[in-house]
């Protein structure tokens, strides 16, 4: 359902353009649960916001059941059921939980509304009227925003670390959610992610690593793949000018 071909990305950073993403290649089929991991810098978010349009790529396509949506605005690709859940999700100060649930669904506030928090681990009746403002905790705006993806009917989910910030009780409900809404929506799921736990839910596991992807396995090979990574080694080895060899590098 999903084509990402050749995509690359150059960005403006503070010390001029910095290519963030160089030949992304892979392919999401319809109805299933990706998980995407890999290290710290590696170009997970940057792949994902590049999927929702927020960047737009320097080179390559990007494929929606086989129609370019390489050149469309972030609104198209929403429009198309693409969502995306931010790894730091904004505030939004002035709103009520149930207006911002609201706006996702396009629907008035019902019993699914109730269902959406209850998915995310949030008492309706606690939070439907409250605004969202600095007194929410970090955990609790980031439920908010998993349950705004719940609430549209989605072709395409993309969740950025949705376990952060969120206690251990919560996580099975979690876990649980994403596998309801795909097989209940039919919705395919891109889940970026840490946990061995969301590893589980799988099909495939997306491997990103220094701006490309990787590897394309199971979880099970890249749970018994962790090893020392090569930038790692290669930023070591240069740093100490040949000296000590570095357990896990090959020399
Ligand atoms: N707007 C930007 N301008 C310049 N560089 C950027 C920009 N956004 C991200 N980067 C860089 O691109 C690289 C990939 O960032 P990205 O946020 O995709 O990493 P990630 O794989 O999601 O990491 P993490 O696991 O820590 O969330 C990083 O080196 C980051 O500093
Ligand atoms: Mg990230």
């Amino acid at each position: 359902m999903l084509e990402v071909k050749n995509v690359g990305l150059t960005l403006k950073g503070d010390e001029g353009e910095v290519q963030v993403l160089k030949d992304v290649n892979f392919t999401l089929e319809d109805k299933k649960i990706y998980v995407m991991t890999g290290p710290n810098g590696g170009g997970k978010s940057v792949t994902a916001k590049t999927i929702m349009g927020i960047h737009q790529p320097t080179s390559g396509r990007i494929l929606l059941d086989g129609v370019d949506i390489t050149h469309k605005e972030i609104f198209e690709r929403a429009r198309m059921g693409i969502g995306y859940a931010f790894q730091q999700p904004a505030r939004f100060k002035g709103i009520k939980v149930r207006e911002l649930l609201e706006i996702a669904s396009g629907k008035n506030a019902s019993a699914d509304t109730c269902d959406h928090l209850h998915d995310v681990g949030l008492c309706a009746q606690d939070y439907l009227d409250r605004e969202i403002n600095a007194s929410f905790s970090g955990g609790e705006v980031k439920r908010i925003e998993i349950a705004t993806i719940l609430a549209r009917d989605l072709k395409l989910a993309i969740f950025d670390e949705p376990e952060a910030g969120i206690d251990l009780w919560s996580m099975q409900r979690l876990t649980e959610t994403f596998e309801k809404m795909n097989k209940k929506y039919n919705t395919t799921i891109l889940i970026i992610s840490h946990q061995e736990r969301i590893l589980d839910l799988a099909a495939e596991v997306i491997m990103v690593a220094e701006g490309t992807v990787s590897e394309i396995t199971s979880r099970e090979k890249i749970l018994g793949e962790i090893s020392r990574l090569d930038s790692d080694c290669r930023c070591r080895r240069d740093c100490s000018r040949g000296g000590k060899a570095i357990a896990g590098c090959d020399r």
